[in-house]
């Protein structure tokens, strides 16, 4: 059973030129989609359920769809995530769900409230092997239960958002956490950059400096493809001045400067979206869902393909992954031990 923690995947990406793609899951076609590409990429993947996703589907027919996921494709290395949880109390429950890895983002709290809360996710969570990714900085744009702010200020006053690396590198020795979320200019959803889209590369310089050895995340990494903000436009959607992070410029921060994991989860509502659509402007007649969601689920798989391949350049580095668990003695979960024993 290749579902692992995050460890070995970025024991390699670290310095390893690439960064492993984390999706987010809202239901089963996203999920297959996404898989079936790694699976033609040989790609690690991270699937990630966040707080809402846990409502809107209810986590037990998500667990059972990754679950499938996992079955069908044990040649890959698949990790399970918590995004943005925002209590202890989610973090527990998700540990007892069989996450391997878990996100604790007190980004939006006080400092010390920050490091309060994160430190103990870490003691909760490490006491059951699974990994913990935290947040420091301030990221844009607002979705369903991430804290966020609005575009336009975020971007007039971004300087004062980006992670602080002197911060990071307190933040990271008093919470012991695995792995950091940096503010370094992206925003989540599809409208990211009124202006010029420009990472703060420099930061991811100096944040790597300051924390030696700890994965840094990079959120709010859609591209919006203007491919599907053309296909939403023409076919009856409204999503003028959609703007993403350039491609190069995410293949630069994962490989020239490091970063070892990338959030995306816009660019896949954006496919099924536009697809749908057109689907149905198209077709008028067209009731069948697996006839709109199955062109969905398509598109899915060649954008997540192009990804993995040309930006994270995640695509062959399945198997070494696998060694390198391995060789780690494939740690699992407190719960997958409790699973195995039974
Ligand atoms: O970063 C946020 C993710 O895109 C999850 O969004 O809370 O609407 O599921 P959501
Ligand atoms: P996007 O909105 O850019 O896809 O970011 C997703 C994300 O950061 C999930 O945590
Ligand atoms: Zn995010």
């Amino acid at each position: 059973m290749p579902l692992m923690t995050t460890k070995p995947m970025f024991d390699l990406a670290y310095s390893g030129g690439f960064a492993v793609g984390a999706f987010n899951v809202n239901n089963m076609e996203i999920t297959q989609g996404i898989i079936e590409a790694a699976a033609a990429e040989k790609s690690p993947l991270i699937l990630q359920v966040s707080k809402g996703a846990r409502k809107y589907a209810n986590f037990r027919y998500l667990r059972h769809i990754i679950a499938a996921a996992v079955e069908e494709h044990p040649e890959l290395p698949i990790a399970i995530h918590l995004d943005h949880g925002d209590t202890v109390e989610l973090v527990k429950t998700c540990i007892a769900d069989g996450f391997t890895s878990v996100m604790i983002d007190g980004s939006h709290h006080p400092y010390e409230e920050n490091i309060k809360v994160t430190a103990e996710a870490v003691k909760v969570a490490h006491a059951s092997g699974v990994m913990v990714e935290a947040e420091l900085g301030m990221l844009g744009g607002i979705e369903e239960d991430v804290v966020g702010l609005d575009a336009e200020e975020y971007e007039k006053n971004v300087e004062k958002f980006l992670t602080d690396p002197q911060q990071a590198a307190d933040f990271y020795k008093r919470t012991n956490c695995d792995s950091l979320a940096v503010a370094i200019g992206t925003s989540h959803g599809a409208f990211k950059f009124k202006h010029e889209a420009k990472l703060a590369f420099d930061r991811i310089e100096q944040i790597m400096k300051t924390c030696p050895n700890l994965p840094l995340v990079m959120h709010g990494s859609s591209s919006v493809p203007q491919e599907f903000i053309d296909l939403v436009n023409k076919y009856g959607g409204a999503m003028p001045n959609a703007k993403g992070v350039p491609e190069d410029q995410i293949a630069m921060a994962v490989q020239k400067y490091g970063v070892c994991k990338v959030n995306i989860d816009t660019d896949l509502r954006l496919a099924l979206t536009a697809k749908i659509r057109e689907v149905f402007a198209t077709k008028p007649a067209e009731f069948d869902p697996r006839n709109y969601l199955g062109p969905g689920r398509e598109a899915i798989v060649s954008m997540v393909r192009h990804k993995l391949k040309a930006v994270l350049n995640s695509a062959g580095k399945a198997d070494a992954i696998m060694k390198q668990w391995e060789k780690l003695g494939k740690p699992l979960p407190s719960y997958y031990k409790q699973v195995k024993a039974a």
